[in-house]
């Protein structure tokens, strides 16, 4: 878990300099939300979530039931997600894939438990899949919630010839999708992002990524940002130090499309979050879930930081 945001974190970085802004979340912006890469489960029985084959997941899962008994903790499930839908005949086919796993029955608790103990997961879709190998039980996770809408997989024959068919296909929505980072304190914007002005000379914006699954995520990679800026620092000792995020989810035509995570110098408020979306090459884009995390506490003045021992003659 530690050693996954650290990667991310380390992935973040490599976009840094990525050129366009949010700012209006104009047509350049919206070009440069790569599309989701992968959006749900495969079909068939011989290929499970990304490096991991079916066998070595099966087995997972049961030694997880066996370990931890809060595994199949019943109502887990109700306590923690609200039912979008069920008994449904497609699985979704969405942005905000995380993974998916295979459960040794059809039970939603258990796929609950998954996707709680998932970073960034905030919805799951839990369906059966019957092809020639067999009966699977599919538990697939996404860190943006998903509608009916979205799930239309209805199987059939894909690309690698395999047959399924899916029955008693239901999504489930996680009840608090905020998330409290340690070190940070947030403020939820809704439908909109933010939109950040430029005050003076120094351009408070920091940067976007589009491969982030939560706000922890995208609070280690502010983090490692800022840590990255002090190594680089200018001769004069100062750096930028990042802040403040802005966590969000992009839909394209009401359907689940990216998450986003916006980084700047300082912190904006609910006033700024005027980017509601604009249409683009024929969709709709629109923002969902928006929220703005603050650094408890703050480095710099305005996000300008001196490195300790530099003296300013
Ligand atoms: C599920 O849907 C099928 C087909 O529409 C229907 O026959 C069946 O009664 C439904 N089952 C439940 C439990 O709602
Ligand atoms: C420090 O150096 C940077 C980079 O050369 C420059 O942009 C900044 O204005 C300088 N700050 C001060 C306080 O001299």
């Amino acid at each position: 878990m530690k050693v996954s945001i650290l990667a991310a974190a380390a992935a973040l970085l490599a976009l840094a300099s990525a050129a366009p802004t949010p700012q209006e979340f104009d047509g350049d912006f919206i070009d440069s939300i790569p599309p989701p890469t992968a959006e749900g489960a495969p079909a068939g029985a011989t290929k499970s979530g990304p490096d991991v084959d079916v066998d070595t997941l099966v087995e997972s899962t049961v030694s997880d039931i066996s370990k931890r008994s809060t595994i199949s903790k019943r109502g887990v499930a109700s306590d923690n997600f609200v039912k979008v839908f069920d008994n449904w005949t497609g699985s979704t086919q969405t942005g905000g894939y995380l993974t998916f796993k295979l459960l040794p029955s059809y039970d939603v608790d258990l796929c609950a438990t998954k996707c709680l103990a998932n970073t960034g997961c905030v919805f799951f879709n839990i369906y059966d899949e019957t092809n020639p190998a067999g009966l699977l039980h599919k538990c697939v996770l996404y860190s943006i919630a998903s509608t009916k809408g979205a799930a239309t997989n209805f199987g059939g024959q894909d690309h690698g010839g395999v047959i399924s068919v899916k029955s008693l296909s239901a999504g489930y929505k996680k009840k608090a999708l905020q998330e409290d980072v340690p070190g940070y304190h947030y403020e939820c914007f809704g439908d909109a992002s933010i939109n950040a002005p430029q005050p003076g000379p120094v351009d408070p914006y920091m940067g976007v990524s589009f491969t982030t699954t939560s706000p922890s995520v995208c609070a280690a990679a502010c983090d490692a940002k800022t840590a990255y800026n002090l190594k680089q620092a200018a001769l004069n000792g100062t750096y930028r130090a990042c802040n403040f995020f802005d966590f969000y989810n992009v839909y394209r035509d009401g359907v689940p499309y990216q998450t986003a995570c916006t980084f700047y110098l300082i912190s904006y408020d609910a006033s700024f979050a005027t980017n509601f979306g604009q249409k683009r090459n024929g969709y709709q884009y629109s923002i969902g879930e928006s929220c703005g995390y603050t650094r408890d506490v703050l480095i710099g003045v305005d996000g300008i930081a001196t490195k300790p021992g530099v003296i300013i003659t």
